[in-house]
């Protein structure tokens, strides 16, 4: 027999094993100072792509003063215990209704995190004998809460309808055996890549086939839509969505998320989502906080039209340029370029470094091999002067890229990888 920790000791994961080289500059960054389009990384000046702060909220100083008086009244204690038993306020509940109202549906119940929240409303919403058909490409918290379904699951191609009927088929037969139902959840926007689930025509699926949809729109609430009621509201179809998600971690520039739906399937959720039950109430504060955001994604549509206009200015920039930005449809802006991951490393380190520009990167195991994705987040905090100083910045990276500087750079890395 082996001690438990040996294998820790001898591998620490497939991103673990980079920490020596990644760590503190690509994996666990220090951003430093108030959150914004320009933060500090090491002491530098960058302009940040990296946050997903859509609508600029994060800093707005009247949020800040909402935030802070809230923290004064209530401090952070505030309600204790889960909402079931002692955790329960008016605040919470009035929170609840405006959320519902905002995103078209007939009721809605607060989560803590949108993580614990996700893996807690597919665990409540399936039994044994049900189905589950998800995106193969969804978020680890879907992944995750379909881990802990005791029955069958289809996986289909990402975003890829042809799959999606031939797995619905599938599970049609399956549950005809069973008895039970079927389960189909995607992503209002994939956050990787940027494009939206394409809600539309699984929602026409419903014509031939018996299933419930579950939405995880974390992306696309508040910058998406007339409203900014998220992808369901973009593609016509906010009406057909069962279950709807959204996090408070992103528009909301906060902690905490929320489902809504059908007054009787809330009902049913509130009495059975275990990371609600027996988990601390969301802290006042935050509730007092979303509120106030809230309100202004209701009253203040200027704050997404200056996202798109930065979305619509970097996107357009980078395809006028040549960049392959893919088949993104939404805020989330990706950048493919070739190249091996010591070449990746050396490109990000020219950007953060010579020209300030601060992106997420994103490699192999996550996309295929040879492939470099730079992955920008436009905010509502952003200028035309960041758009073009960083179209600039990718002109240049490219061109190294190409002329094979950073093969160069990174010769001694790539010996040791290969070592
Ligand atoms: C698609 C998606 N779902 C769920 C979550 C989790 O939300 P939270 O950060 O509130 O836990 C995230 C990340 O924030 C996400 O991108």
């Amino acid at each position: 027999m082996r001690d438990l920790f040996d294998k820790i000791y001898k591998d620490k994961g497939p991103l673990g094993k980079w920490a020596a080289q990644a760590e503190g500059y690509f994996v666990f960054p220090k951003l430093e100072g108030p959150i914004s389009n320009r933060m500090k990384f090491r002491g530098k000046d960058v302009i940040t792509w990296s946050i997903n702060d859509y609508l600029g909220l994060a800093n707005n100083e009247e949020v800040r003063k909402v935030d802070a008086a809230a923290a004064a009244e209530y401090g952070s204690a505030y309600p204790m215990g889960a909402r079931m038993m002692s955790g329960h306020t008016s605040l919470h509940e009035q929170l609840q209704t405006e959320l519902a109202a905002f995103v078209k549906k007939e009721a809605a119940y607060l989560l803590n995190f949108g993580y614990q929240g996700m893996v807690s409303t597919v665990d409540a919403l399936v039994a044994k004998d049900d189905i589950i058909v998800y995106d193969v490409d969804a978020h680890a918290c879907i992944i995750d809460g379909v881990r802990l379904h005791m029955g069958k699951r289809f996986t289909y191609k990402h975003n890829d309808i042809e799959s999606i009927e031939k797995n619905l088929q599938r599970a049609t037969k399956l549950a005809e055996q069973t008895g039970g139902g079927i389960l189909l959840i995607s992503e209002g926007v994939f956050g990787m890549r940027g494009e939206q689930g394409r809600l539309k025509e699984i929602v026409a699926l419903k014509e031939k086939y018996n299933f419930r949809l579950f939405v995880d729109d974390a992306h696309g609430f508040g910058t998406l839509g007339a409203t900014g009621a998220g992808a369901g509201e973009e593609q016509g179809v906010q009406d057909q969505i069962d279950v709807y998600f959204a996090t408070f971690a992103k528009s909301m520039a906060s902690t905490g998320a929320f489902i809504a739906a059908d007054q009787e399937i809330i009902d049913y959720l509130k009495y059975n989502l275990r990371s609600q039950m027996f988990a601390k109430s969301l802290q006042m504060q935050l509730v007092v906080g979303a509120l106030k955001r809230l309100d202004m994604l209701r009253t203040m549509p200027e704050l997404r039209e200056k996202l798109w206009e930065n979305v619509n200015a970097l996107q357009n920039g980078l395809k006028k340029r040549g960049f392959d930005i893919g088949t993104t449809q939404s805020c989330v802006t990706p950048v493919y370029l070739k190249g091996s991951i010591p070449e990746a490393m050396a490109l990000v380190k020219d950007l953060r470094e010579n020209h300030g520009i601060f992106c997420s990167i994103v490699v192999y195991p996550v996309i295929p091999k040879g492939l470099i994705l730079l992955r920008l987040i436009p905010t509502a905090s952003h200028n035309l002067q960041d758009v073009e100083e960083t179209l600039d910045a990718f002109s240049s990276i490219r061109e190294r890229l190409e002329n094979g500087t950073y093969k160069r750079l990174s010769a001694g890395v790539q010996a040791s990888m290969e070592a």
